[in-house]
């Protein structure tokens, strides 16, 4: 009998598909944001891709009517009414991977000495930091009751502060930004270490989006080596799968694997 029971477990495992992991990522509807949700979903995974727009968000849509596990939520990350309504929706849902992608890089006009304005530094910092720090809040009882635990904010190297002297000029606000995101998401790490969650932060290859295009448009190529969205979120998701705990408390994860000191 025991071993009827035994071997009845075994077909039922084998005729129920296992749970994918589910990814929710933001501002996906284009650069790395839609590659991630690209290779997220033809490894397999759930992933909740978000927009801030998704009406418009035309490739966002082609691949989630390719793909099953493909869903699409609005979510400007600047809206505590999107971050609310997203947060509701998925109530007791669990999110192995937050993968905070939003960002923008502001108006490089502004963001030179002699231009700096209040307003720019406002709008840089609430996307950039508030932001991923808002839907992190939101959504973290998701990540914890996951089985992965991970928030992971895309940041950037020129926001490390060893690194300042090194890269010398660049667009304050963006980086004030990304070295604020860093703390934010350390200060976040120490509040969910006792619940298993492990928060990074990651910084893309230099990778061929509309971002890069302006930032090169405005400083210049200055020799940076750069490759396709494709090329850098390949070998990101195998680095991100492997952070735990003690790596992503080292620095900046860099998606070739290395550790930038923050
Ligand atoms: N490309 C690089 O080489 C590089 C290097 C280091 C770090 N990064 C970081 O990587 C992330 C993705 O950058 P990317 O290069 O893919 O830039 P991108 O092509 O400019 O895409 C930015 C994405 O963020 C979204 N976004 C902007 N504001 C938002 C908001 N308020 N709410 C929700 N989504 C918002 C955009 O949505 P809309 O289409 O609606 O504007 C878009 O989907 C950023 O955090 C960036 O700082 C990029």
């Amino acid at each position: 009998m025991n071993r009827l029971f035994a071997v009845a477990l075994i077909a039922l495992s084998f005729a129920t598909p296992a749970l994918a992991d589910t990814v929710l990522i933001t501002g996906s509807d284009r650069g790395l944001g839609l590659e991630f949700a690209r290779q997220y979903a033809a490894q397999g995974w759930t992933v909740i891709a978000t927009a801030r727009n998704p009406d418009t968000a035309k490739d966002l849509k082609t691949l989630s009517a390719a793909n099953k596990n493909v869903s699409v939520e609005r979510l400007d990350v600047s809206s505590d009414t999107d971050i609310a309504a997203l947060a509701a929706k998925y109530k007791g849902k669990p999110v192995d991977l937050l993968l905070l992608n939003a960002g923008v890089l502001g108006d490089l006009n502004h963001e030179s000495l002699g231009g700096l304005t209040r307003k720019d530094f406002h709008d840089v910092m609430d996307v950039n930091v508030f932001g991923a720090l808002a839907v992190a809040q939101a959504l973290r009882e998701n990540v914890i009751g996951s089985k992965q635990k991970k928030i992971v904010a895309v940041t950037s190297g020129i926001g490390s502060i060893t690194a300042a002297g090194r890269i010398g000029s660049g667009p304050y606000f963006y980086r004030i930004s990304k070295t604020a995101l860093d703390m934010a998401m350390q200060a976040l790490a120490q509040d969910v270490k006792k619940d298993g969650v492990v928060v990074a932060l990651i910084s893309p290859t230099p990778s061929d989006t509309d971002m890069l295009a302006t930032f090169h448009n405005f400083y210049g190529q200055g020799g940076m080596k750069s490759s396709s969205p494709a090329d850098s979120v390949a070998k990101a998701i195998p680095v991100i799968a492997g952070i735990d705990q003690a790596k992503a408390a080292q620095g900046i994860v860099v998606a070739d694997g290395s550790v930038l000191p923050w």
